[in-house]
């Protein structure tokens, strides 16, 4: 039996083809859903999405800073734990919520596998790399989504013997719901969009947006790009940011602020975009999969992938070079290799889990 763990809009995302996978394959599974997220648009909206079962645990954990988040987390993950022993926990990417379920995996002697191991932005000041560190090295298997991110693992001393470079499920869950989300939303009429024709924008990383002069550049960097294009920009915009938005009473005129939005409606947004300006891990490697430039407002990445391949350059939070890193991307000709793996990852990982049950 596989314990799937997951907690954030993009785990529920990325660990969607893990349980479409042991649903193929009859292989049993539970879900334990820690509660980090808990507002409908960024959990439960992912659930009728990717027309997912409900998780058989519910910690409700909620929000709070690192230390209450992570010890409440590994508390409610013991207990299910204890109770109900898997012979492998899944955790996926770099939350809080992966952490708490790799140590406490580990420490129970419960074999853990790690999707999306090996992401390094050598940043040790972003919550999410000492996250992906920790978990790595108390990882039993550790599912590498690139020959890169198989290198960094090796240059730490992880055996080889545990690493399997299987793709990354993004792609798998891209591929499953792309044609779906084509038909079904119809979220660029709605917004007064023109395909092709506008700009999307996301940003909730922590560095950015918990510090105003941070937030602020941001913000006056995509109203210059905007205004330099002609182009409107579409934000759904994470809770996080709104939260920061309105305490430090930031104005976004000229963007169109919306409410996150669904998987689906996020997809038909990306495939459609003019470019994409984000600070999310995912996001960029979406866009780069869907042939859609990016510009990333980050000094650094654990995706440098997307960068080789030039679908993403690294802009940071100053204006100038925002618009000037839009000025690259936004002629790019899109015609890069797509370097996160051919949609199958999710069945890899559950054959490797298989074969040592
Ligand atoms: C978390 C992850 C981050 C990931 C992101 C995905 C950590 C350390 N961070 O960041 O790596 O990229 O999820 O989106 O694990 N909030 C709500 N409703 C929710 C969830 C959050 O209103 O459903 C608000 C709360 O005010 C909360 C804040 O967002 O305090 C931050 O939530 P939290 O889960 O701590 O971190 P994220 O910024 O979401
Ligand atoms: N996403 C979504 N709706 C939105 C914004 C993002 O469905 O309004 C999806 C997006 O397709 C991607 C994932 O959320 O798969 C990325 O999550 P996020 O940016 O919150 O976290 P990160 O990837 O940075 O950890």
């Amino acid at each position: 039996m596989i314990t799937i763990i997951l907690g954030t809009r993009p785990e529920i995302i990325k660990m969607a083809p893990v349980i479409r996978a042991c649903k193929k394959y009859n292989i049993a599974f539970s879900i334990l859903h820690t509660g980090q997220h808990y507002s409908y648009e960024m959990d439960r909206v992912f659930f009728e999405d990717l027309l997912l079962p409900l998780p058989h645990y519910n910690l409700d954990v909620g929000s709070g800073s690192h230390a209450e988040q992570t010890a409440s987390l590994m508390t409610g993950i013991e207990q299910v734990l204890v109770n109900n022993t898997p012979d492998v926990v899944l955790v996926q990417g770099d939350t809080n919520t992966v952490l708490a379920g790799g140590l406490v995996g580990a420490k129970l002697h419960i074999p853990v596998g790690h999707v999306e191991a090996g992401l390094r932005s050598y940043d040790r000041t972003m919550p999410e790399e000492i996250n992906r560190i920790v978990v790595d090295h108390v990882s039993d298997y550790l599912f590498a989504p690139t020959k890169l991110s198989t290198h960094n693992l090796i240059k730490e001393g992880i055996e080889e013997s545990k690493i399997y470079t299987t793709g990354n499920t993004v792609v798998d869950s891209l591929f499953q719901n792309l044609k779906i989300a084509e038909e079904k939303s119809e979220v660029v009429e709605k917004n007064s969009l023109t395909s092709g024709d506008y700009l999307l924008v996301t940003v909730h990383r922590a560095e950015n947006v918990d510090y105003y002069p941070q937030l602020s550049r941001i913000i006056t960097g995509i109203q210059k790009v905007s205004d330099i294009y002609s182009l409107p920009v579409i934000f759904p915009m994470h809770p996080r940011t709104q939260k920061m938005i309105q305490k430090f009473r930031i104005s976004t005129d000229g963007i169109k602020v919306i409410s996150p939005v669904s998987y689906l409606d996020f997809l038909k947004l990306e495939k459609n975009a003019r470019m994409i300006l984000t600070d999310s891990g995912g996001v960029q490697e979406e866009a780069c999969i869907l042939q859609v430039p990016c510009v990333t407002l980050r000094e650094n990445t654990e995706r440098p992938e997307t960068v080789d391949v030039k679908a993403n350059i690294l802009a940071g939070s100053d204006p100038d070079k925002i618009t000037a890193a839009t000025k690259v991307m936004i002629s790019s000709h899109s015609d890069w290799i797509n370097p996160y793996g051919d949609g199958n990852a999710g069945e890899r990982i559950v054959e490797i889990c298989e074969s040592h049950i």
